[in-house]
């Protein structure tokens, strides 16, 4: 066997997005399109020789394929060891916690997260970097800029080796070592969380259902929750990773996890509930008669963090992307601990918490994590959520009463326009950075603009500066609205819009949420002419 240099022409298509690259299936099967950008992340990481390399990915169509071909590519490309998860799967957290654990020197992740899967679906490649984070935006810029010059990959031509097994092989000289994917992760979830609490309260009648949505988690869950937990079988659903899972979204929040949803709020329902994602990172967490917000899930495990083993000594700081609420902010300072405000996107975490800056961090869309590992992580957020119910002995709903009305409740709600006219959505964006001057002083109803900005973020650890992340308008007394495209949407555009009202007074909490937004709902129309630009009445999503 030995190691071919193929020719290769660029596609002009390659520029990762918020996670990685991006396309719907067909797309990734043109010929040489994931041998491209494989190659161009691999020179671009210039990685030392004889590194090692994690791969695995969330299982979706295509996925065996690609992890095959990377293998056969980092033999070619002076790797001396890949680590890959048995039959190429890994969750995304489990991939970070592989990449720190071996010190290697990055891993490729495939996943298109929450998206769907299939021969029509969607797919991934993202690449990791040593400290098991997304790749900063330095990284995924020469990534891009290579993919726009690339001429030649280079690849063994020895066959795709045998993933089904655990053990250790070779291609080239490189060593492949397949590894449950995972035993390692359970590990570190056993070293952060005191199972001993969450088993005993399992054992007395803490009832719990987790929703794998037929994605990565599946595997996770039953062997955490219903192995060493001592959940009955059966507490984990939907618990066989499938290539298009099932047909559906692998996306847990109200709209896709319905089934989920509708169970908590159901006569029979269990005290927890909790989804994750495609490719493990996200979280949605319920109780019996309520879904928490991922906003106020973050401050909730910020403010009690310190009842799980691994964060007794308290944590450093919270992170949260712009859009996320600012819930967190009330839980920093009350505790007097930093709060970083940063673009969306976990990889702008990567600094604070390498740095000891943070020690958890969350976005809106469903993910929480912490310094554990570089990416968010669903499972993580579960099982913090489970030691927190075992510790105080209380409920979920219990637990966020007790948590606004010591913090005060920051009603929030996401509007979803998805598959939008690319040039009108930019057209709307355009418009409101071009008033954005003439914002303030503004009146919309009640509402006075106290200030508009388009987001800019300097990281406070390496200085890197990053502009344009979405249009700021905030009102006196601090609602705010926050307009932005997304950057991981494969069709059209998806206008994303974040609406927030701060309600100090505990008799004001139980207010339905779109009653509690309504007159900022309007207002977000009024300032950004959706309806006018967009032809768009209702958002698709409401998260
Ligand atoms: C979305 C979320 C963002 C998350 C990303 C990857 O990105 O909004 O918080 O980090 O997916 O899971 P967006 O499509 O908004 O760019
Ligand atoms: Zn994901």
């Amino acid at each position: 066997m030995s190691i071919q240099t193929v020719e290769t022409k660029p596609y002009d298509d390659q520029k990762p997005g918020t996670s990685g690259l991006r396309k719907k299936v067909p797309h990734f099967q043109q010929p040489n399109y994931a041998e491209n950008f494989i190659q161009a992340t691999f020179d671009a990481a210039d990685s030392p020789a004889g590194a090692t390399l994690v791969i695995g990915g969330d299982g979706r169509f295509f996925n065996r394929e690609v992890v095959g071909k990377a293998i056969r590519m980092a033999a070619a490309n002076g790797f001396g060891r890949v680590v890959v998860g048995q039959d190429g799967l890994l969750s995304t957290p489990a991939a970070s916690n592989l990449i720190r654990k071996r010190q290697a020197a990055g891993g490729i992740i495939l996943s298109a997260s929450h998206n769907p899967g299939g021969p029509d679906g969607d797919f991934g490649i993202k690449f990791n970097v040593s400290n098991g984070g997304p790749a900063p935006e330095g990284v995924t810029e020469r990534i891009y800029a290579r993919t726009r010059s690339i001429t030649q990959y280079r690849i063994s031509d020895a066959p795709a080796p045998d993933l089904s097994k655990v053990g250790l092989s070779r291609i080239e000289d490189m060593e492949v070592e397949v590894v449950d994917p995972v035993s390692d992760y359970a590990q570190l979830m056993e070293e952060l969380f005191d199972f001993d609490a969450i088993r005993a309260a399992i054992a007395g009648g803490l009832t719990l259902r987790f929703d794998a949505m037929h994605a990565i988690t599946g595997p996770y869950a039953r062997e955490i929750l219903e192995g060493r937990l001592g959940a009955p079988v059966g507490t984990v659903v939907n618990g066989i990773p499938l290539e298009d899972f099932g047909g559906g979204h692998p996306d847990p929040n109200v709209v896709w996890a319905a089934p989920l949803v509708d169970h908590l709020m159901s006569a029979n329902a269990p005290d927890f509930g909790a989804a994750s994602d495609g490719d493990g990172d996200r979280n949605m967490i319920l109780g019996r008669g309520i879904v928490v917000t991922p906003s106020d899930s973050l401050a909730i495990l910020a403010a009690n963090a310190h009842l799980a083993k691994g964060y007794t000594r308290g944590i450093a700081g919270i992170a949260r992307s712009m859009p996320t609420s600012q819930a967190a902010d009330r839980v920093a300072a009350a505790m007097k601990i930093g709060i970083y405000e940063t673009p969306t996107g976990w990889k702008f975490f990567g600094n604070l918490l390498d740095s000891g800056k943070v020690t958890i961090c969350g976005e809106e869309s469903s993910g929480t994590g912490s310094d554990h590992v570089r990416e968010k992580d669903g499972v993580w957020a579960v099982l913090l959520w489970l030691n927190i119910l075992a510790v105080r002995k209380q409920g979920v709903a219990e637990i966020v009463q007790d948590h606004w009305s010591r913090f005060g409740r920051n009603y929030y709600q996401r509007h979803d326009y998805e598959e939008v006219d690319k040039p009108a959505a930019e057209g709307l964006m355009e418009s409101l950075r071009d008033r954005l001057a003439s914002m303030a002083g503004q009146r919309f109803g009640t509402l006075v603009v106290s200030e508009a900005d388009d987001f800019s973020y300097k990281d406070p650890v390496d200085g890197s500066l990053s502009t344009g992340q979405g249009v700021r308008i905030i009102f006196s007394g601090g609602s705010r609205i926050v307009y932005r495209l997304s950057g991981t949407g494969t069709k059209g555009a998806t206008l994303r819009v974040y609406l927030e009202r701060f309600e100090a007074s505990p008799d004001r909490h139980d207010l339905p949420v779109e009653e509690a937004l309504k007159e900022l709902i309007e207002t977000a129309d009024a300032i950004g002419e959706i309806r006018k630009r967009t032809g768009r009445t209702e958002p698709d999503v409401r998260t």
